[in-house]
């Protein structure tokens, strides 16, 4: 049986809940770190409209981890740019710990953007003339930290990761699967809420995605990060709390991890 987005609780009216339903409405919003609401994007190609999203109802919960599954072209990188203050919606609203990030002016977008997300992406995103170290120590730089403090806790993370041994090496002297992890480990730089990672397994090999998708199912659970993942990789079922599945700009189906079926070691979704 899979979770229908419609059978979700509606958002109360703030102006007419009972203050029982005040209590409830404060604890579904304490439990749910992201929340979008009747969320649509329209990208215009000249004279063409392209609906991205058409009207997309989705919570994340705090400390979960949660997959956007679904085919090329779907709206799984526009769905989480959405949620992760990267761009606007073009209608509706996008709630990241309880603040509307429309209401936010650019600074504060900034600052929401540097200390409560870490972001992951497909192609690393590194900086290819710095080291490791200089790479993750960078958003504490950016965040104000002193140097001292922020390469402490940058050696602290990169040894985390498993790349204690390679702090000084440039991205183009590690293997894929270890830029994943230094792009990881600068993810975590300013102890974020929420880790979003778009397509983070998409250009390394099975085994060396399975090792970046079990190093974020580790920080999640040690560290209580939520994790929001945009992914074609089915490897990444496994390790989610729960599936989103997005077809034509639209949550299709939410499912929960028990209600994925494993075989054989490999998973079948009913
Ligand atoms: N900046 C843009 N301008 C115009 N159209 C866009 C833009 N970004 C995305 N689109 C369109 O919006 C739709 C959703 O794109 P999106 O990138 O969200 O898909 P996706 O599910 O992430 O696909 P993929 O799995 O290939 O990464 C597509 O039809 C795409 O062509
Ligand atoms: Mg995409």
């Amino acid at each position: 049986m899979s979770e229908s987005i419609d059978k979700q609780r509606p958002e109360p009216d703030a102006a007419q809940a009972a203050p029982e339903a005040d209590a409830q409405d404060e604890a579904l919003r304490a439990a749910n770190v992201v929340r979008a609401l009747g969320v649509r994007k329209t990208y215009y190609m000249g004279e063409e409209a392209v609906h991205a999203l058409n009207g997309v109802d989705f919570r994340v919960k705090r400390g979960e981890y949660i997959s956007i599954m679904g085919p090329s072209g779907s709206g799984k990188s526009t769905l989480f740019n959405m949620i992760g203050g990267l761009d606007k919606p073009t209608e509706g609203r996008v709630y990241i710990d309880d603040v509307d990030i429309a209401s936010l002016d650019t600074v504060e977008l900034a600052w929401l953007r540097c200390h409560k997300i870490g972001y992951i992406f497909q192609s690393f995103n590194l900086i290819t003339v710095a080291t490791a170290l200089d790479n993750v120590m960078l958003p504490m730089t950016f965040a104000g930290m002193q140097q001292a403090d922020a390469q402490d806790k940058a050696v602290e993370i990169l040894k985390k990761v498993g790349l204690g041994e390679r702090l000084l090496h440039k991205p183009l002297e590690m293997s894929g699967g270890q830029q994943q992890r230094v792009a990881c480990a600068r993810a975590l730089a300013n102890d974020p809420t929420i880790l979003l990672a778009d397509e983070p397994t998409a250009n390394l090999d099975r085994a060396t995605g399975e090792q970046i998708i079990d190093l974020l199912r580790e920080i999640n659970k040690t560290e209580g990060v939520t994790i929001i993942t945009a992914t074609h990789d089915h490897k990444m079922l496994a390790a989610s709390d729960r599936i989103a599945w997005v077809r034509d700009g639209k949550i299709d189906r939410i499912q929960s991890r028990d209600e994925i079926e494993i075989k054989e070691g490999a998973m079948h979704v009913s």
